[in-house]
């Protein structure tokens, strides 16, 4: 069996101000009338011998993550982290809970609720053809073609063909810095993480346990002692908080030996920074990509989001103006990596 494992407890700061702690991307319509989140329940319909859902989060969220589960028609259920620790234990409590439900033949499909998909159809093809590999007990990762140097990402170093479409990893480098980023896009060998992953949820397990044995032990214990709470599983708090705070990508996919990649070609974009919410949007001749009330003059190589009031702009280049009810955010397109830190500030002085 199949379960899809939807990880939606990112705070995506680096789209503030649109993105809040109390809204954060994952529930947010950037592409089209959805949110991401439901576009991504939306595409698992197609995917053979699917079993249900584990949609998990933050203990702020679950009513919206329980709203829009339910609004999907997808079966499953909410898993509640009542701390944020990342994605690796997230990743772990979620394996345990299937294993229980399920048995050991079980699969877990990862999936970050934060990027855009265009085809469909490639997505599927492409699960189906990783899951022969997750089988054989490997962990699939999915690469995605670099077209530009990007320090956000993780970057596969793609090895020898091992099956059809099938390629061993042969190093794993989770954001590396702009210099290393610029080698990796040169390097034909060189894919992105697209952050989804396939594997046995025992494999996993084990590699975590032997990689990041104090993760394992939190989350296995944070999962034991999990109480059922109307329609969703919370795991322990003081079991879950004392796990160390990384990412399955670190913790595990950076050391691991045992993984492969399948080459992901789907129209997939990571709606990580207004660039690529620009880009997946379309912009028009001048390079600008806008949305709601804006009137722009000789104005080139923007992105201007209003979510209400009338934004002007005037001789402007390479600009990001974001309007929203309570902020407004002005950013040059060449900084956008630091929102992220201008958000710390404002939550560590407000
Ligand atoms: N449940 C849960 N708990 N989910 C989380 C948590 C958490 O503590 N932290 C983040 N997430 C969710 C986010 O909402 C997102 O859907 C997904 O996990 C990935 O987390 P990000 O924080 O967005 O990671 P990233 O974008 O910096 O990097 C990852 O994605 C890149 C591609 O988009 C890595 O996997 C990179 O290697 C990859 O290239
Ligand atoms: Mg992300």
């Amino acid at each position: 069996m199949l379960v899809p494992v939807l990880l939606a407890g990112g705070a995506g700061t680096r789209l503030w101000p649109l993105s809040r702690e109390s809204r954060p991307k994952q529930f947010l319509s950037l592409t089209g009338e959805t949110s991401l989140l439901d576009q991504t329940l939306s595409r698992l319909v197609r995917l053979r011998d699917l079993g249900p859902a584990l949609l998990v989060g933050n203990a702020e969220h679950r009513f919206v993550m329980a709203e829009q589960l339910r609004a999907s028609g997808v079966e499953g259920k909410v898993l509640v982290e009542p701390a944020r620790r990342n994605t690796a234990p997230a990743v772990a409590a979620a394996a345990f809970d299937a294993l229980a439900q399920h048995g050991e033949d079980t699969d877990l499909l990862v999936l970050p609720t934060d990027h855009a998909i265009t085809d469909d159809e490639a997505f599927v093809a492409t699960i189906e053809r990783a899951r022969e590999s997750a089988a054989a007990g490997r962990l699939t990762l999915f690469g995605v073609r670099p077209d530009r140097a990007e320090t956000g990402y993780g970057y596969i170093k793609a090895g020898e063909t091992v099956a059809p479409g099938v390629r061993d990893v042969n190093a794993f480098v989770e954001k590396p810095d702009m210099e290393r980023a610029k080698a990796y896009v040169a390097d034909r060998d060189y894919y992105w993480n697209s952050g989804m992953f396939l594997f046995r949820a025992r494999d996993y397990l084990d590699a975590l346990e032997q990689q990041a044995p104090a993760i394992h032990a939190a989350a296995r214990s944070a999962h034991a002692q999990a109480q059922t709470d109307m329609d969703f599983l919370r795991l322990d708090e003081a079991a879950f908080a004392a796990s160390p705070v990384d990412s399955i990508d670190y913790a595990v996919m950076e050391g691991a030996d045992r993984a492969v990649m399948v080459e992901l070609d789907a129209g997939w974009s990571d709606l990580g920074s207004w660039s690529a919410v620009a880009q997946a949007n379309g912009t028009d001749a001048d390079g600008n990509s806008v949305h709601g009330d804006v009137m722009l003059e000789n104005t080139q190589n923007c992105f201007v989001h209003s979510e209400g009031r009338l934004i002007a702009a005037l001789g402007v280049r390479d600009t990001i103006i974001v309007e929203t009810g309570d902020a407004v955010l002005v950013a040059d397109r060449g900084c956008e990596q630091q929102i992220r830190t201008l958000v710390g500030r404002l939550t560590d002085e407000g």
